[in-house]
């Protein structure tokens, strides 16, 4: 038979490399507990992911409300081969890559070719969504490769250091989940591992009508607000507290000095939380736990991003509103 390529065992094509530095329970239990007696209170968004959390965040995609996600998609397949064009060979890099449904619409646009001459590193902290994913791309693109790197992109970034372009993707304006010092230290040390000519495709959910804004995060289903308060049952599992979610009700607003949607969790009368060491804490009817940011840009922030981090801006993808932005950088 001709031009038949030689089938290549999973193993050949996929290796995982962990990075994951182990934290201790006490150390996760103190970041909780410490975040309850601030003032205000809060809690890392990192809980929101317990295996409810996942799934609530799943249908929050595709909820009509929210449009960040299908416009993400839609832009993404219109321009997929303006991004990949004009590359035999390069790395494909996802920060965050969760189901890697986002980066399929890449390889749709790719001949067979350039997909045999491609390594693709997912990076993400789910060993279980990794291999998962990899699975199904490596069944869909039989000729691709997959290098998993299992890692907080936050904590550990190692681009792989190789002769071929780079193309880092960082979708979904996950970078606006960070504070604005987190996101301006990620994209320097992203543009400071990155040779001239690697790209950073970057997707970014832009200001617009505050009414547009706070329904994506106010959905009439109530699936946000069911995730947002699943974070306190996440936190009872941790900690052994006794948190019940009823008490509390979801809060999402627009906040246009910060240019930030924010989420919070209002108690709707006085509660008093205990751990299982008995440990007590007190919150009063009204006040609020922060739980999660949500910053939203614009192209005087697109300008500011390439300029702090030495990058040219090589393409700017929109859909017909723009309301959300995938930005090609080079370096
Ligand atoms: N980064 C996306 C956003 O900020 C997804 C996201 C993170 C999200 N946390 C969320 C969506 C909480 C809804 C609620 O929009």
């Amino acid at each position: 038979m001709q031009n038949q390529e030689p089938i290549l065992k999973t193993e050949e094509v996929l290796t995982i490399n962990n990075f994951l530095e182990t934290e201790t329970s006490e150390e996760i239990e103190k970041l909780i507990l410490d975040g309850l007696s601030a003032t205000p209170k809060y809690i890392s968004s990192r809980f929101f992911y317990d295996d409810k959390g996942s799934e609530l965040f799943e249908k929050i995609t595709y909820l009509p409300e929210y449009y960040p996600t299908s416009l993400e998609k839609n832009i993404l397949s219109n321009n997929a081969s303006d991004i990949t064009a004009g590359r035999k060979k390069f790395n494909i890099i996802e920060l965050g890559s969760g189901d890697c449904s986002k980066i399929s619409l890449l390889f749709d646009a790719m001949p067979p070719e350039q997909i045999a001459h491609t390594i693709y590193f997912p990076v993400d902290i789910s060993h279980s969504a990794i291999k998962k994913s990899a699975h199904i791309l490596l069944r869909k693109y039989n000729r691709l490769r997959v290098n998993g790197i299992l890692a907080d992109f936050l904590k550990h970034l190692k681009i792989p250091s190789s002769d071929l372009p780079n193309l880092i993707c960082f979708f979904g304006s996950t970078i606006g989940n960070f504070d604005k010092k987190t996101a301006h230290n990620l994209l320097l040390k992203l543009s400071d591992q990155m040779k001239p000519g690697d790209r950073l495709l970057l997707g970014l959910d832009m200001v617009k009508n505050q009414k547009i804004l706070e329904k994506a995060y106010n959905d009439s289903s109530g699936i946000t607000a069911e995730f947002n308060k699943n974070i306190l049952n996440a936190i009872n599992n941790i900690t052994g507290c006794n948190f019940n979610p009823d008490n509390f009700e979801h809060i999402a607003f627009f906040n246009k000095d910060h240019s930030r949607i924010e989420m919070h969790l209002k108690a709707l009368q006085p509660v008093t939380v205990t751990d299982k060491i008995g440990r007590e804490w007190k919150i009063k009817k009204g006040e609020m736990i922060h739980t999660e940011d949500s910053h939203k840009f614009t192209i005087d922030d697109i300008m500011e991003m390439s300029i702090l981090a030495g990058f040219t801006i090589k393409g700017l993808y929109s859909d017909e509103h723009q309301w959300f932005s995938l930005v090609s950088f080079e370096k």
